[in-house]
């Protein structure tokens, strides 16, 4: 198993650390435009193999997409982050002229890849690779839903008092501080709904929480945070890798689905060897339902702007 991840910032790094780790990669190709700076980081990696005991080989390349040929998963970090009080979707201007241009190159070489689209505003990133590219819709991926639903467990835990592990939840929707859409209706405490456990309140509290993780994170750090979403892309390579038809929220063109067209938006699908296997049909109450039309009509206005 091959995989490339395009930006070797604090994101694209992270993933390569991760999927490393896990050891079910063959190879990682990290790629960045910046002279060097994938190479060092490389091999910094490289230097914790003995001690992370893993066999990943991690190659740093500056620009040459030619040695990213035959990549089985692409991922495309590459782009700016967010500072602190700026939204998702300012980043748009910048960030599609990149992402245009590296999906492009990746498929030149990798005609059969599967790309996760992680750069923001990611909803829009993964239209417009869908609507600038051949590739099936099965194979391109928005990266969101899982960080996001990380993010919930993670507050969840926190209001339960308890472990995470004894946590599951979802979020779905547009990956925005004000489209996402945590299921606390659906969200369970080994299996028991939190509804159990927490009040109305506290459960408001978690999902606003939720809700502007990132924009949290960007404020403490003074920009976008990496670990997370560096995890959270690992786990979604995994699965494909693995062909574990695990299920995650994920950004994916829908086409009727949900009752949307002609958008990528945060919904549960099957990862597996193919990418995209299965898009999960949940039933939504009806005030979930008014969300995700909510969540829509942000994303659509970013693709707008395309
Ligand atoms: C985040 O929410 C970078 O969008 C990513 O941290």
């Amino acid at each position: 198993m091959k995989v490339t991840v395009v930006g070797a910032g604090a994101v694209g790094a992270s993933c390569a650390e991760y999927i490393a780790i896990k050891n079910f990669a063959s190879e990682v190709v990290l790629l960045d435009i910046k002279e060097g700076y994938a190479e060092g980081k490389a091999m910094d990696l490289m230097q914790t193999a003995s001690l992370n005991g893993f066999d990943t080989k991690i190659t740093g390349i500056t620009n040459d997409y030619s040695k990213t040929a035959n990549s089985d998963v692409c991922v495309i970090t590459s782009g700016i982050p967010r500072k602190p009080g700026m939204t998702r979707e300012e980043l748009i201007g910048i960030n599609a002229g990149i992402v245009k241009a590296v999906s492009s190159s990746l498929i030149e070489f990798s005609p059969k890849t599967i790309i996760i689209v992680v750069s923001n505003p990611m909803d829009t990133m993964a239209y417009l690779v869908h609507k600038s590219t051949s590739l099936p819709k099965n194979k391109i991926i928005g990266m969101g839903g899982a960080l996001d639903s990380a993010r919930f467990k993670y507050r969840l835990a926190e209001a339960l008092q308890g472990p995470i592990s004894d946590v599951d939840g979802m979020v779905i929707g547009g990956h925005s501080d004000t489209g996402m859409i945590p299921l606390t209706r659906l969200a369970t405490r080994n299996g028991v709904p939190v509804s159990e456990f927490l009040s109305e309140e506290k459960l408001s509290e978690v999902l606003e929480a939720t809700k502007v993780g990132g924009a949290t994170l960007t404020k403490l750090l003074g920009t976008s945070a990496w670990y997370a979403p560096g995890a959270a892309v690992s786990a979604m390579v995994q699965a494909i890798a693995c062909d574990t038809k695990k299920v995650f929220p994920c950004s994916v063109l829908l086409e009727g689905e949900y009752g949307f067209n002609d958008i990528c938006l945060g919904v549960p699908v099957v990862l597996g060897k193919n990418g995209i296997e299965e898009i999960v049909k949940i039933n939504l109450n009806d005030a979930e339902k008014a969300t995700m039309v909510e969540s829509a009509k942000g994303v659509k206005a970013v693709n707008d702007l395309l």
